[in-house]
Protein backbone atom coordinates (compact mmCIF):
# COMPACT_ATOMS: atom_id res chain seq x y z
CA UNK A 1 0.00 0.00 0.00
CA UNK A 2 2.42 2.96 0.97
CA UNK A 3 4.93 1.84 -2.17
CA UNK A 4 1.65 1.38 -4.38
CA UNK A 5 0.66 5.25 -3.09
CA UNK A 6 4.44 6.66 -3.98
CA UNK A 7 4.00 5.34 -6.80
CA UNK A 8 0.62 7.36 -7.93
CA UNK A 9 2.16 10.73 -6.18
CA UNK A 10 5.40 10.77 -7.74
CA UNK A 11 2.77 10.25 -11.32
CA UNK A 12 1.29 13.34 -10.18
CA UNK A 13 4.26 15.06 -9.57
CA UNK A 14 6.05 14.20 -12.88
CA UNK A 15 3.10 14.87 -14.41
CA UNK A 16 3.07 18.66 -13.24
CA UNK A 17 7.51 18.86 -13.81
CA UNK A 18 7.21 17.78 -17.49
CA UNK A 19 4.10 20.42 -18.02
CA UNK A 20 5.57 23.32 -16.79
CA UNK A 21 9.32 21.88 -18.35
CA UNK A 22 7.44 21.90 -21.39
CA UNK A 23 5.52 24.89 -21.42
CA UNK A 24 8.18 26.99 -20.00
CA UNK A 25 10.34 25.82 -23.29
CA UNK A 26 7.43 26.22 -25.90
CA UNK A 27 7.32 29.44 -23.93
CA UNK A 28 11.17 30.86 -23.77
CA UNK A 29 11.58 29.41 -27.39
CA UNK A 30 15.40 28.01 -26.30
CA UNK A 31 15.03 25.40 -28.57
CA UNK A 32 14.55 27.81 -31.95
CA UNK A 33 16.85 30.20 -30.67
CA UNK A 34 19.52 27.64 -29.92
CA UNK A 35 19.00 25.92 -33.37
CA UNK A 36 18.90 29.93 -35.08
CA UNK A 37 22.36 30.58 -33.30
CA UNK A 38 24.31 27.10 -35.17
CA UNK A 39 22.91 27.90 -38.05
CA UNK A 40 23.99 31.84 -37.68
CA UNK A 41 27.43 30.59 -36.86
CA UNK A 42 27.03 28.46 -40.30
CA UNK A 43 26.65 31.22 -42.13
CA UNK A 44 29.85 32.98 -42.78
CA UNK A 45 31.97 33.51 -45.76
CA UNK A 46 35.32 32.25 -44.41
CA UNK A 47 37.86 30.01 -45.92
CA UNK A 48 36.64 26.50 -46.51
CA UNK A 49 33.26 26.25 -45.16
CA UNK A 50 30.23 25.12 -46.66
CA UNK A 51 28.66 28.92 -46.87
CA UNK A 52 32.09 30.16 -48.84
CA UNK A 53 31.97 27.03 -50.89
CA UNK A 54 28.54 27.12 -52.14
CA UNK A 55 29.03 30.87 -52.46
CA UNK A 56 32.16 30.91 -54.43
CA UNK A 57 30.71 28.74 -57.03
CA UNK A 58 27.27 28.00 -57.13
CA UNK A 59 25.84 24.54 -57.15
CA UNK A 60 22.53 25.00 -58.79
CA UNK A 61 21.79 25.24 -62.10
CA UNK A 62 21.98 29.21 -63.58
CA UNK A 63 19.54 29.59 -66.59
CA UNK A 64 19.52 32.73 -68.69
CA UNK A 65 16.09 32.21 -71.27
CA UNK A 66 15.58 35.18 -73.57
CA UNK A 67 12.21 35.83 -75.41
CA UNK A 68 11.94 38.08 -78.53
CA UNK A 69 9.52 39.76 -80.04
CA UNK A 70 9.04 39.60 -83.52
CA UNK A 71 7.27 42.30 -85.56
CA UNK A 72 4.91 41.51 -87.85
CA UNK A 73 3.81 44.43 -89.49
CA UNK A 74 6.33 46.85 -90.08
CA UNK A 75 5.37 48.65 -92.67
CA UNK A 76 1.97 49.25 -90.98
CA UNK A 77 3.67 50.67 -87.98
CA UNK A 78 5.69 52.95 -90.18
CA UNK A 79 2.39 53.92 -91.75
CA UNK A 80 1.19 55.18 -87.87
CA UNK A 81 -0.80 51.44 -86.90
CA UNK A 82 0.12 49.83 -83.79
CA UNK A 83 2.75 47.21 -83.65
CA UNK A 84 2.04 43.81 -83.81
CA UNK A 85 4.63 41.47 -82.12
CA UNK A 86 4.62 37.68 -81.51
CA UNK A 87 7.14 36.38 -79.03
CA UNK A 88 9.37 33.87 -79.82
CA UNK A 89 11.42 31.76 -77.38
CA UNK A 90 13.15 30.61 -75.16
CA UNK A 91 16.78 30.54 -76.32
CA UNK A 92 18.71 29.45 -73.19
CA UNK A 93 21.97 30.00 -71.48
CA UNK A 94 23.59 28.24 -69.02
CA UNK A 95 25.10 30.86 -66.92
CA UNK A 96 28.27 30.12 -65.00
CA UNK A 97 29.04 32.49 -62.53
CA UNK A 98 31.82 31.90 -60.20
CA UNK A 99 33.57 34.30 -57.70
CA UNK A 100 37.18 34.86 -58.83
CA UNK A 101 40.34 36.82 -57.49
CA UNK A 102 38.79 36.27 -54.11
CA UNK A 103 40.57 37.73 -51.28
CA UNK A 104 40.07 38.10 -47.32
CA UNK A 105 40.98 41.27 -45.82
CA UNK A 106 43.09 40.92 -42.55
CA UNK A 107 40.02 40.52 -40.03
CA UNK A 108 37.97 38.25 -42.03
CA UNK A 109 34.85 40.47 -42.02
CA UNK A 110 35.19 41.23 -45.97
CA UNK A 111 36.09 39.73 -49.12
CA UNK A 112 37.05 40.98 -52.31
CA UNK A 113 36.33 39.18 -55.44
CA UNK A 114 35.46 39.74 -59.40
CA UNK A 115 32.13 37.71 -60.56
CA UNK A 116 32.99 36.77 -64.24
CA UNK A 117 29.39 35.73 -65.54
CA UNK A 118 30.03 33.27 -68.26
CA UNK A 119 26.87 32.24 -70.79
CA UNK A 120 26.95 28.75 -73.16
CA UNK A 121 24.12 28.21 -75.04
CA UNK A 122 21.65 25.27 -74.25
CA UNK A 123 19.97 24.21 -77.81
CA UNK A 124 18.19 21.12 -76.04
CA UNK A 125 16.35 23.76 -73.89
CA UNK A 126 15.91 26.27 -76.81
CA UNK A 127 13.16 27.06 -79.40
CA UNK A 128 15.86 27.03 -81.76
CA UNK A 129 19.17 27.74 -82.66
CA UNK A 130 20.96 31.07 -82.40
CA UNK A 131 21.07 32.04 -86.47
CA UNK A 132 17.15 32.47 -86.01
CA UNK A 133 16.11 35.52 -87.31
CA UNK A 134 14.26 38.36 -85.38
CA UNK A 135 13.11 41.32 -86.82
CA UNK A 136 12.98 44.13 -84.54
CA UNK A 137 13.65 47.55 -83.50
CA UNK A 138 16.63 49.37 -85.31
CA UNK A 139 18.10 49.99 -81.97
CA UNK A 140 21.44 51.49 -82.52
CA UNK A 141 19.86 53.79 -85.60
CA UNK A 142 17.30 54.84 -83.10
CA UNK A 143 20.02 55.50 -80.76
CA UNK A 144 21.33 57.50 -83.33
CA UNK A 145 18.52 59.61 -84.51
CA UNK A 146 17.61 60.18 -81.40
CA UNK A 147 20.92 61.99 -80.66
CA UNK A 148 21.09 63.76 -83.93
CA UNK A 149 17.75 64.99 -83.63
CA UNK A 150 17.91 68.72 -83.15
CA UNK A 151 21.38 69.08 -84.80
CA UNK A 152 19.31 69.68 -88.62
CA UNK A 153 23.26 69.82 -90.38
CA UNK A 154 24.33 66.37 -89.15
CA UNK A 155 21.00 64.98 -88.54
CA UNK A 156 20.24 65.39 -92.68
CA UNK A 157 23.66 63.99 -93.49
CA UNK A 158 23.05 60.84 -91.18
CA UNK A 159 19.53 60.61 -92.55
CA UNK A 160 20.65 60.34 -96.18
CA UNK A 161 23.44 57.99 -95.23
CA UNK A 162 20.84 55.87 -93.91
CA UNK A 163 18.58 56.15 -97.20
CA UNK A 164 21.57 55.32 -99.31
CA UNK A 165 22.43 52.40 -96.88
CA UNK A 166 18.73 51.03 -96.91
CA UNK A 167 19.11 51.39 -92.85
CA UNK A 168 15.53 51.98 -91.43
CA UNK A 169 13.63 51.99 -87.96
CA UNK A 170 13.28 47.57 -87.94
CA UNK A 171 16.07 45.09 -88.73
CA UNK A 172 16.59 41.33 -88.93
CA UNK A 173 19.37 40.00 -87.37
CA UNK A 174 19.89 36.85 -85.62
CA UNK A 175 19.80 35.94 -82.34
CA UNK A 176 23.17 35.62 -81.77
CA UNK A 177 23.68 39.00 -82.94
CA UNK A 178 21.02 40.58 -81.03
CA UNK A 179 22.43 39.62 -77.90
CA UNK A 180 25.90 39.06 -78.16
CA UNK A 181 26.68 41.47 -80.76
CA UNK A 182 27.51 42.69 -84.41
CA UNK A 183 29.07 44.95 -86.33
CA UNK A 184 26.60 47.98 -87.53
CA UNK A 185 27.29 49.76 -90.55
CA UNK A 186 25.84 53.36 -89.14
CA UNK A 187 27.68 53.04 -86.14
CA UNK A 188 30.97 52.06 -88.32
CA UNK A 189 30.26 55.14 -90.37
CA UNK A 190 29.66 57.53 -87.21
CA UNK A 191 33.15 56.50 -86.23
CA UNK A 192 34.33 59.24 -88.91
CA UNK A 193 32.93 61.79 -86.53
CA UNK A 194 33.57 60.26 -83.47
CA UNK A 195 36.62 57.74 -83.20
CA UNK A 196 35.92 56.75 -79.69
CA UNK A 197 32.87 54.86 -81.00
CA UNK A 198 32.08 50.95 -80.33
CA UNK A 199 31.04 49.99 -83.59
CA UNK A 200 29.52 46.73 -82.67
CA UNK A 201 26.07 46.47 -81.19
CA UNK A 202 24.56 43.79 -78.78
CA UNK A 203 22.52 43.92 -76.56
CA UNK A 204 24.41 41.33 -73.86
CA UNK A 205 27.57 42.82 -75.91
CA UNK A 206 30.91 42.57 -74.15
CA UNK A 207 29.06 40.73 -71.05
CA UNK A 208 30.27 37.01 -71.70
CA UNK A 209 32.97 35.94 -69.91
CA UNK A 210 34.10 39.28 -68.47
CA UNK A 211 33.72 40.60 -64.98
CA UNK A 212 31.77 43.52 -64.27
CA UNK A 213 34.41 45.52 -61.61
CA UNK A 214 35.61 44.82 -58.18
CA UNK A 215 33.02 43.54 -55.47
CA UNK A 216 34.05 44.29 -52.01
CA UNK A 217 31.45 41.74 -49.53
CA UNK A 218 30.56 41.20 -46.04
CA UNK A 219 31.69 38.11 -44.35
CA UNK A 220 29.13 37.74 -41.98
CA UNK A 221 31.44 37.42 -39.54
CA UNK A 222 30.11 39.71 -36.11
CA UNK A 223 26.89 40.07 -37.75
CA UNK A 224 25.29 37.21 -39.49
CA UNK A 225 22.56 39.37 -41.38
CA UNK A 226 25.30 40.85 -43.23
CA UNK A 227 26.37 37.45 -44.89
CA UNK A 228 27.36 37.99 -48.45
CA UNK A 229 26.13 41.82 -48.49
CA UNK A 230 28.28 44.03 -51.14
CA UNK A 231 29.92 46.53 -49.54
CA UNK A 232 31.35 48.18 -52.32
CA UNK A 233 30.86 47.81 -56.05
CA UNK A 234 33.34 49.15 -59.03
CA UNK A 235 31.56 48.37 -62.03
CA UNK A 236 32.13 50.37 -64.88
CA UNK A 237 31.66 48.09 -68.02
CA UNK A 238 27.82 49.42 -69.14
CA UNK A 239 28.22 52.43 -67.94
CA UNK A 240 31.41 54.50 -69.17
CA UNK A 241 29.69 56.88 -70.96
CA UNK A 242 27.80 58.39 -68.30
CA UNK A 243 28.61 58.52 -64.76
CA UNK A 244 27.94 55.38 -62.88
CA UNK A 245 27.40 57.48 -59.84
CA UNK A 246 23.97 58.10 -61.35
CA UNK A 247 23.13 55.09 -62.01
CA UNK A 248 23.58 54.06 -58.63
CA UNK A 249 22.38 57.15 -56.90
CA UNK A 250 19.43 55.34 -55.94
CA UNK A 251 19.56 53.14 -52.47
CA UNK A 252 23.69 53.04 -53.28
CA UNK A 253 23.91 49.06 -53.43
CA UNK A 254 24.57 46.29 -55.95
CA UNK A 255 24.38 43.26 -56.01
CA UNK A 256 22.58 40.51 -53.81
CA UNK A 257 21.93 40.60 -50.25
CA UNK A 258 19.60 39.04 -48.01
CA UNK A 259 19.37 38.47 -44.36
CA UNK A 260 19.77 35.10 -43.57
CA UNK A 261 16.66 34.89 -40.66
CA UNK A 262 13.65 35.48 -42.30
CA UNK A 263 10.60 37.29 -41.42
CA UNK A 264 8.15 37.94 -43.89
CA UNK A 265 8.14 41.36 -43.04
CA UNK A 266 11.34 41.85 -43.04
CA UNK A 267 12.84 43.59 -46.41
CA UNK A 268 15.90 41.12 -48.05
CA UNK A 269 16.85 40.91 -51.09
CA UNK A 270 18.03 43.30 -53.53
CA UNK A 271 18.66 42.70 -57.41
CA UNK A 272 21.64 42.89 -59.25
CA UNK A 273 22.50 46.42 -61.28
CA UNK A 274 20.56 45.62 -64.73
CA UNK A 275 18.10 48.56 -63.63
CA UNK A 276 20.86 50.93 -61.94
CA UNK A 277 19.15 50.52 -59.17
CA UNK A 278 18.76 48.16 -56.11
CA UNK A 279 15.15 46.67 -56.10
CA UNK A 280 13.77 45.37 -53.23
CA UNK A 281 10.81 42.31 -52.71
CA UNK A 282 7.85 41.82 -49.90
CA UNK A 283 6.51 38.61 -48.66
CA UNK A 284 3.58 36.87 -50.78
CA UNK A 285 3.41 33.89 -50.26
CA UNK A 286 4.39 30.46 -48.77
CA UNK A 287 5.91 27.64 -51.20
CA UNK A 288 7.40 24.71 -50.93
CA UNK A 289 10.34 23.90 -53.78
CA UNK A 290 11.07 19.96 -53.59
CA UNK A 291 10.02 19.46 -50.61
CA UNK A 292 11.17 22.20 -48.69
CA UNK A 293 9.39 24.91 -47.15
CA UNK A 294 10.08 28.68 -48.40
CA UNK A 295 8.22 32.20 -48.27
CA UNK A 296 8.39 33.75 -51.74
CA UNK A 297 9.21 37.51 -52.31
CA UNK A 298 8.46 39.37 -55.07
CA UNK A 299 8.88 43.39 -56.34
CA UNK A 300 5.65 44.97 -55.25
CA UNK A 301 4.23 47.22 -58.11
CA UNK A 302 5.99 50.32 -56.42
CA UNK A 303 9.23 49.45 -58.12
CA UNK A 304 7.93 49.96 -60.97
CA UNK A 305 5.34 52.49 -59.97
CA UNK A 306 5.75 56.38 -61.30
CA UNK A 307 6.64 59.16 -59.20
CA UNK A 308 3.53 60.42 -57.83
CA UNK A 309 3.18 56.41 -56.60
CA UNK A 310 6.10 56.00 -55.60
CA UNK A 311 8.68 58.99 -54.65
CA UNK A 312 11.53 56.77 -54.50
CA UNK A 313 11.06 56.91 -58.07
CA UNK A 314 11.43 60.57 -59.06
CA UNK A 315 15.38 59.67 -60.07
CA UNK A 316 14.28 58.21 -63.43
CA UNK A 317 11.97 61.23 -64.10
CA UNK A 318 14.79 62.30 -66.40
CA UNK A 319 15.00 65.51 -67.49
CA UNK A 320 13.57 66.30 -64.13
CA UNK A 321 10.11 66.32 -64.29
CA UNK A 322 9.29 64.51 -66.94
CA UNK A 323 8.31 61.04 -65.50
CA UNK A 324 6.59 58.53 -67.67
CA UNK A 325 3.82 56.58 -66.19
CA UNK A 326 3.36 53.75 -63.89
CA UNK A 327 5.55 50.34 -65.06
CA UNK A 328 8.78 51.72 -67.17
CA UNK A 329 11.88 52.98 -65.91
CA UNK A 330 13.96 55.14 -68.13
CA UNK A 331 17.86 53.99 -68.13
CA UNK A 332 18.80 55.84 -70.70
CA UNK A 333 21.41 57.33 -68.39
CA UNK A 334 22.56 53.54 -68.00
CA UNK A 335 22.59 52.68 -71.45
CA UNK A 336 25.17 55.11 -73.09
CA UNK A 337 22.06 57.70 -73.75
CA UNK A 338 20.21 55.23 -75.82
CA UNK A 339 16.69 55.21 -75.30
CA UNK A 340 16.44 52.41 -73.52
CA UNK A 341 13.13 52.07 -71.13
CA UNK A 342 13.03 48.81 -68.54
CA UNK A 343 10.06 47.32 -67.66
CA UNK A 344 8.51 43.73 -66.24
CA UNK A 345 7.76 41.53 -68.80
CA UNK A 346 4.62 42.26 -70.91
CA UNK A 347 4.29 45.16 -69.29
CA UNK A 348 3.01 43.48 -66.23
CA UNK A 349 1.78 45.60 -63.39
CA UNK A 350 2.29 48.49 -65.91
CA UNK A 351 -0.21 51.20 -67.24
CA UNK A 352 -2.73 49.57 -68.88
CA UNK A 353 -2.35 51.93 -72.04
CA UNK A 354 1.66 50.47 -72.82
CA UNK A 355 -0.05 46.61 -73.27
CA UNK A 356 -2.71 48.24 -75.35
CA UNK A 357 -0.35 50.14 -77.59
CA UNK A 358 1.51 46.88 -79.04
CA UNK A 359 -1.06 43.96 -80.12
CA UNK A 360 0.82 40.71 -78.83
CA UNK A 361 0.77 41.87 -74.80
CA UNK A 362 -0.52 39.48 -72.31
CA UNK A 363 0.77 40.44 -69.37
CA UNK A 364 0.21 37.05 -66.82
CA UNK A 365 1.82 37.33 -63.18
CA UNK A 366 3.06 33.28 -62.78
CA UNK A 367 4.98 34.02 -66.09
CA UNK A 368 5.71 37.74 -65.62
CA UNK A 369 6.68 38.71 -61.87
CA UNK A 370 10.19 38.56 -60.72
CA UNK A 371 10.00 35.98 -57.64
CA UNK A 372 12.76 34.62 -54.62
CA UNK A 373 11.55 31.41 -52.50
CA UNK A 374 13.91 31.76 -49.37
CA UNK A 375 14.04 29.37 -46.61
CA UNK A 376 13.33 30.42 -43.63
CA UNK A 377 15.26 29.05 -41.65
CA UNK A 378 18.75 28.73 -43.35
CA UNK A 379 17.61 32.03 -45.62
CA UNK A 380 18.82 30.00 -48.48
CA UNK A 381 17.23 30.64 -51.68
CA UNK A 382 15.33 27.80 -53.17
CA UNK A 383 14.32 29.17 -56.34
CA UNK A 384 14.67 32.51 -58.25
CA UNK A 385 13.60 34.20 -61.14
CA UNK A 386 14.54 37.36 -62.60
CA UNK A 387 12.46 38.78 -65.39
CA UNK A 388 12.97 41.92 -67.10
CA UNK A 389 11.75 43.49 -70.48
CA UNK A 390 14.04 45.84 -72.66
CA UNK A 391 11.95 48.79 -74.66
CA UNK A 392 12.93 51.19 -76.78
CA UNK A 393 11.34 54.21 -76.74
CA UNK A 394 10.24 54.99 -80.24
CA UNK A 395 8.83 58.04 -81.76
CA UNK A 396 9.05 60.31 -85.22
CA UNK A 397 11.61 62.52 -85.89
CA UNK A 398 11.29 65.23 -88.28
CA UNK A 399 14.71 65.30 -89.37
CA UNK A 400 14.60 61.04 -89.73
CA UNK A 401 11.96 60.64 -93.23
CA UNK A 402 12.85 56.33 -91.89
CA UNK A 403 10.46 57.07 -88.52
CA UNK A 404 7.47 57.67 -91.30
CA UNK A 405 4.20 58.76 -89.42
CA UNK A 406 5.31 55.55 -86.32
CA UNK A 407 3.20 56.61 -83.40
CA UNK A 408 5.48 57.13 -79.95
CA UNK A 409 5.66 54.10 -78.37
CA UNK A 410 7.32 51.99 -75.89
CA UNK A 411 8.56 48.97 -78.13
CA UNK A 412 9.33 45.34 -76.49
CA UNK A 413 12.43 44.03 -78.17
CA UNK A 414 12.67 41.20 -75.67
CA UNK A 415 12.65 40.12 -71.90
CA UNK A 416 14.66 37.20 -69.80
CA UNK A 417 14.20 34.97 -67.40
CA UNK A 418 17.17 34.54 -65.03
CA UNK A 419 16.30 31.73 -62.92
CA UNK A 420 17.76 29.30 -60.66
CA UNK A 421 16.04 26.32 -58.41
CA UNK A 422 18.26 24.30 -55.77
CA UNK A 423 20.03 21.48 -56.43
CA UNK A 424 19.07 18.01 -55.40
CA UNK A 425 22.18 17.35 -52.98
CA UNK A 426 21.71 20.70 -51.35
CA UNK A 427 17.95 20.15 -51.34
CA UNK A 428 18.42 16.85 -49.44
CA UNK A 429 21.28 18.48 -47.16
CA UNK A 430 18.88 21.34 -46.23
CA UNK A 431 16.02 18.93 -45.92
CA UNK A 432 17.92 16.80 -42.84
CA UNK A 433 18.17 20.15 -41.80
CA UNK A 434 14.43 20.97 -41.50
CA UNK A 435 14.07 17.67 -39.69
CA UNK A 436 16.17 18.18 -37.37
CA UNK A 437 14.78 21.33 -36.26
CA UNK A 438 11.47 19.93 -36.77
CA UNK A 439 12.32 17.05 -34.21
CA UNK A 440 13.97 19.67 -31.70
CA UNK A 441 11.15 21.87 -32.27
CA UNK A 442 8.89 19.39 -30.82
CA UNK A 443 10.32 17.87 -27.72
CA UNK A 444 8.67 20.36 -25.72
CA UNK A 445 5.37 19.58 -27.23
CA UNK A 446 6.26 15.63 -26.42
CA UNK A 447 7.04 16.95 -23.01
CA UNK A 448 3.64 18.34 -22.70
CA UNK A 449 2.11 15.25 -23.88
CA UNK A 450 3.81 13.28 -21.53
CA UNK A 451 2.54 15.34 -18.91
CA UNK A 452 -0.85 15.22 -20.03
CA UNK A 453 -0.87 11.19 -20.24
CA UNK A 454 0.62 11.28 -16.72
CA UNK A 455 -2.00 13.71 -15.10
CA UNK A 456 -4.55 11.81 -16.58
CA UNK A 457 -3.28 8.20 -15.28
CA UNK A 458 -2.48 9.89 -11.75
CA UNK A 459 -6.59 11.53 -11.16
CA UNK A 460 -7.70 7.90 -12.84
CA UNK A 461 -5.23 5.84 -10.26
CA UNK A 462 -6.36 8.05 -7.65
CA UNK A 463 -9.94 7.83 -7.93
CA UNK A 464 -9.61 3.93 -8.41
CA UNK A 465 -8.10 4.29 -4.79
CA UNK A 466 -10.57 6.28 -3.47
CA UNK A 467 -13.92 4.45 -4.71
CA UNK A 468 -13.05 1.30 -2.89
CA UNK A 469 -13.48 3.25 0.90
CA UNK A 470 -16.14 5.68 0.07
CA UNK A 471 -18.29 3.20 -1.22
CA UNK A 472 -17.69 0.72 2.04
CA UNK A 473 -18.16 4.02 4.36
CA UNK A 474 -21.88 4.61 1.98
CA UNK A 475 -22.66 1.22 2.63
CA UNK A 476 -22.12 1.04 6.30
CA UNK A 477 -25.20 3.13 7.19
CA UNK A 478 -26.90 0.83 4.71
CA UNK A 479 -25.73 -2.31 6.43
CA UNK A 480 -26.20 -1.03 10.33
CA UNK A 481 -29.93 0.07 9.83
C1 LIG B 1 41.95 28.79 -48.88
O1 LIG B 1 42.83 27.83 -48.33
C2 LIG B 1 43.55 27.11 -49.31
C3 LIG B 1 44.37 26.02 -48.60
O2 LIG B 1 44.67 26.41 -47.32
C4 LIG B 1 44.44 28.06 -50.09
O3 LIG B 1 45.14 27.36 -51.10
C5 LIG B 1 43.55 29.12 -50.75
O4 LIG B 1 44.35 30.07 -51.41
C6 LIG B 1 42.71 29.83 -49.71
N1 LIG B 1 41.78 30.70 -50.38
C7 LIG B 1 41.61 31.98 -50.06
C8 LIG B 1 40.63 32.72 -50.85
O5 LIG B 1 42.23 32.53 -49.16
C1 LIG C 1 38.55 44.73 -39.57
O1 LIG C 1 39.47 45.45 -40.38
C2 LIG C 1 38.91 46.61 -41.00
C3 LIG C 1 39.98 47.22 -41.86
O2 LIG C 1 40.61 46.25 -42.62
C4 LIG C 1 38.42 47.57 -39.93
O3 LIG C 1 37.80 48.68 -40.54
C5 LIG C 1 37.42 46.86 -39.02
O4 LIG C 1 37.02 47.73 -37.98
C6 LIG C 1 38.01 45.60 -38.45
N1 LIG C 1 36.97 44.91 -37.71
C7 LIG C 1 37.19 44.25 -36.57
C8 LIG C 1 36.02 43.58 -35.95
O5 LIG C 1 38.30 44.20 -36.07
C1 LIG D 1 31.12 32.86 -73.80
O1 LIG D 1 32.50 32.61 -73.64
C2 LIG D 1 32.81 31.23 -73.55
C3 LIG D 1 34.29 31.08 -73.26
O2 LIG D 1 35.00 32.22 -73.50
C4 LIG D 1 32.41 30.53 -74.84
O3 LIG D 1 32.68 29.15 -74.75
C5 LIG D 1 30.93 30.75 -75.07
O4 LIG D 1 30.54 30.18 -76.28
C6 LIG D 1 30.60 32.22 -75.06
N1 LIG D 1 29.18 32.37 -75.14
C7 LIG D 1 28.60 33.15 -76.04
C8 LIG D 1 27.13 33.25 -75.95
O5 LIG D 1 29.22 33.74 -76.88
C1 LIG E 1 10.53 36.62 -87.45
O1 LIG E 1 9.95 37.33 -88.49
C2 LIG E 1 10.72 37.35 -89.68
C3 LIG E 1 10.05 38.25 -90.64
O2 LIG E 1 8.72 37.89 -90.83
C4 LIG E 1 10.85 35.92 -90.21
O3 LIG E 1 11.67 35.92 -91.36
C5 LIG E 1 11.48 35.05 -89.14
O4 LIG E 1 11.51 33.72 -89.56
C6 LIG E 1 10.72 35.17 -87.85
N1 LIG E 1 11.49 34.49 -86.84
C7 LIG E 1 11.11 33.33 -86.29
C8 LIG E 1 12.07 32.71 -85.33
O5 LIG E 1 10.04 32.80 -86.53
C1 LIG F 1 15.64 52.41 -50.19
O1 LIG F 1 14.95 51.18 -50.11
C2 LIG F 1 14.07 51.08 -48.99
C3 LIG F 1 13.43 49.73 -49.03
O2 LIG F 1 14.42 48.78 -48.94
C4 LIG F 1 13.03 52.19 -49.06
O3 LIG F 1 12.21 52.12 -47.90
C5 LIG F 1 13.71 53.52 -49.12
O4 LIG F 1 12.74 54.53 -49.27
C6 LIG F 1 14.68 53.57 -50.29
N1 LIG F 1 15.39 54.82 -50.30
C7 LIG F 1 15.49 55.56 -51.39
C8 LIG F 1 16.24 56.82 -51.27
O5 LIG F 1 15.02 55.19 -52.46
C1 LIG G 1 0.96 57.82 -61.83
O1 LIG G 1 0.11 56.69 -61.71
C2 LIG G 1 -1.15 56.99 -61.15
C3 LIG G 1 -1.87 55.69 -60.99
O2 LIG G 1 -1.63 54.82 -62.06
C4 LIG G 1 -1.88 57.99 -62.04
O3 LIG G 1 -3.11 58.32 -61.44
C5 LIG G 1 -1.03 59.24 -62.20
O4 LIG G 1 -1.65 60.12 -63.12
C6 LIG G 1 0.35 58.87 -62.73
N1 LIG G 1 1.17 60.04 -62.79
C7 LIG G 1 1.93 60.37 -63.84
C8 LIG G 1 2.80 61.57 -63.71
O5 LIG G 1 1.96 59.66 -64.86
C1 LIG H 1 14.87 59.28 -70.87
O1 LIG H 1 15.98 59.92 -70.27
C2 LIG H 1 16.75 60.73 -71.15
C3 LIG H 1 17.90 61.34 -70.39
O2 LIG H 1 18.54 60.41 -69.63
C4 LIG H 1 15.91 61.83 -71.73
O3 LIG H 1 16.66 62.58 -72.65
C5 LIG H 1 14.70 61.21 -72.43
O4 LIG H 1 13.84 62.24 -72.87
C6 LIG H 1 13.94 60.31 -71.49
N1 LIG H 1 12.91 59.61 -72.23
C7 LIG H 1 11.62 59.71 -71.95
C8 LIG H 1 10.70 58.96 -72.82
O5 LIG H 1 11.22 60.37 -71.01
C1 LIG I 1 11.18 31.57 -67.22
O1 LIG I 1 10.02 32.34 -67.37
C2 LIG I 1 9.26 32.02 -68.52
C3 LIG I 1 8.14 32.99 -68.58
O2 LIG I 1 8.53 34.24 -68.20
C4 LIG I 1 8.77 30.59 -68.45
O3 LIG I 1 8.09 30.27 -69.64
C5 LIG I 1 9.95 29.67 -68.28
O4 LIG I 1 9.51 28.35 -68.08
C6 LIG I 1 10.79 30.11 -67.10
N1 LIG I 1 11.96 29.29 -67.07
C7 LIG I 1 12.33 28.64 -65.99
C8 LIG I 1 13.58 27.81 -66.11
O5 LIG I 1 11.71 28.71 -64.96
Amino acid sequence: MPLKSCCIYSTGVFSILFLILGISLVLSNVFPHFLQSVVEKEIVLKNGSEAFKAWENPPAPIYMQFYFFNVTNPLEVLDGERPAVVEIGPYTYREYRPMDQVNFNSNGTKVGAVNPKTYIFERDMSRGPESDLIRTVNIPAVSVMDKFKDDSIVGNLIASYMRSTETGLFTTRTVRELLWGYEDNLLKALRNFEPDLDDVFGLFYKTNATNDGDYMFFTGQGNYKDFARVDTWKGDSMLNWWTSDECNMINGTNGASFHPVITKDEMLYTFSSDLCRSIYAVYEEDVSVKGIPGFRFSPPSEVFANYTVNPANAGFCVPAGNCMASGVLNVSVCKQGAPIIMSAPHFYQGDEKFVEDVFGMKPRKELHETIIDINPLTGVIIQAAKRLQINVYVQKFSTFSQTGNVRTVVFPVLYLNESVVIDDTSALQLKSVIIEQNVVDSIPFMLIGVGIIMGVAFMFLMCRQKIPESTEAERQPLLTS
